[in-house]
């Protein structure tokens, strides 16, 4: 399976979502049956890398996808250097809610992609209505280890998961 060479919002009449697998029950399930209901209700847009070729019926796999949405963080979760800087009231931040890539295309670059491409997003966003930090918690121990290989820090436990943050002014000097 090749990917095509763009991202693009998915859409179930046009992406199979049943096919994709990452080997991560919660985030097959997410993109499965999650993903279009939250887009609908307004609580996050997801973006997907379809293969180049369609299946039999008609849809075109699943390669990778990315979910993101608003969210706020506490000061006090923040290094101190860093929230000594900040108001006590919620910090706005964005955050990357899921990240896969399918078990086909693993290791061979696609996570890399995958992430850069949400960043690179964000910081489109962040143009029009900035945001403190991208930040994402981590399913599992190798979600962890991947994101701290891109500069990721840990921030706080949230919801029994390991939250981790990129500050906005780091990715700036990305793009
Ligand atoms: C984690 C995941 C996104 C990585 O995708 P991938 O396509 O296998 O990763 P890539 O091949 O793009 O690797 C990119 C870089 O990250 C590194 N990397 C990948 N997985 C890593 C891990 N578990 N720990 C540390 N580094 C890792 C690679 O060595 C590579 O380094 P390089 O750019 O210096 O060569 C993918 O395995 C996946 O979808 N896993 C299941 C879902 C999941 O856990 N998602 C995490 C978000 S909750």
């Amino acid at each position: 399976m090749s990917y095509s060479n763009a991202f693009e919002e998915l859409d179930k009449a046009q992406h199979d979502r049943g096919s994709f697998d990452c080997g991560e029950d919660e985030l097959n399930d997410f993109i499965q049956t999650k993903a279009s209901r939250h887009m609908l209700a307004g609580i996050s847009r997801t973006f997907v890398l379809p293969a180049d070729s369609p299946l039999p019926n008609g849809k075109r796999p699943i390669c990778a996808f990315y979910s993101v949405t608003p969210s706020s963080i506490a000061r006090e979760n923040l290094p101190r250097a860093l929230a000594k800087k900040l108001p006590h009231y919620p910090i706005p931040v964005f955050l990357i809610a899921q990240l896969a890539v399918h078990l086909d295309q693993k290791g061979q670059g696609l996570g890399k992609i995958t992430l850069v491409k949400a960043l690179e997003f964000l910081w489109s966003i962040n143009a029009q209505m900035p945001a403190y930090a991208v930040v994402v918690d981590c399913l599992n121990q190798e979600a962890h280890d991947f994101y701290e290989h891109f500069g990721f820090e840990i921030l706080c436990t949230h919801n029994g998961r390991t939250r981790m943050f990129l500050p906005m002014k780091t990715i700036g000097q990305i793009f």
